[in-house]
């Protein structure tokens, strides 16, 4: 699968031990930065994953912040995009089985490393189940569409 990644300045060595973990995974990661450690606007880089998704780049996206809250509330407002910020693999999980979710958030200052991988690989390992879930999404985004 081809991963989108992206991350704000107090992000980078979390996304750099994500990434590694992706790829080991056997995923094709693409970086869309922050590379730096100078403070930076995680809207720039929650936007550039997302449009990455909803033009069908990357299959999936994966954002990173200091709480993974600003950085998923930015992806959320591009067209289509399902943005979760988890702490724990469970909801993790639960996102995409049941909401179809797109792209996972999550932040630097709130999970570690391995609970990172943890809620990384619970998100992958998933599968949407549609059925009465599908209609729910599609209520999602009907309200989406309202927007216009
Ligand atoms: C940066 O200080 C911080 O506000 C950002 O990383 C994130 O937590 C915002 O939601």
């Amino acid at each position: 699968m081809k991963i989108g990644i992206g991350n704000d300045h107090t992000s980078v060595d979390l996304k750099r031990e994500i990434a590694a973990y992706l790829e080991s995974m056997g995923h094709e990661v693409v970086n869309y930065g922050t590379d730096e450690r100078e403070s930076c606007d995680y809207p720039v880089y929650g936007k550039k994953v997302a449009c990455a998704v909803r033009d069908k780049v990357v299959d999936q996206g994966i954002l990173i912040c200091g709480t993974g809250v600003g950085i998923s509330l930015a992806a959320n407002k591009v067209k289509g995009i399902r943005a979760v910020v988890c702490s724990e693999p469970y909801s993790a999980k639960l996102s995409k089985e049941h909401n179809d979710t797109n792209i996972l958030a999550f932040g630097s200052r709130v999970v570690g490393t391995e609970l990172a991988k943890m809620i990384v690989g619970a998100w992958l390992g998933a599968e949407f189940e549609g059925g009465r879930h599908k209609r729910r999404v599609d209520m999602i985004t009907a309200i989406e569409a309202e927007r216009e």
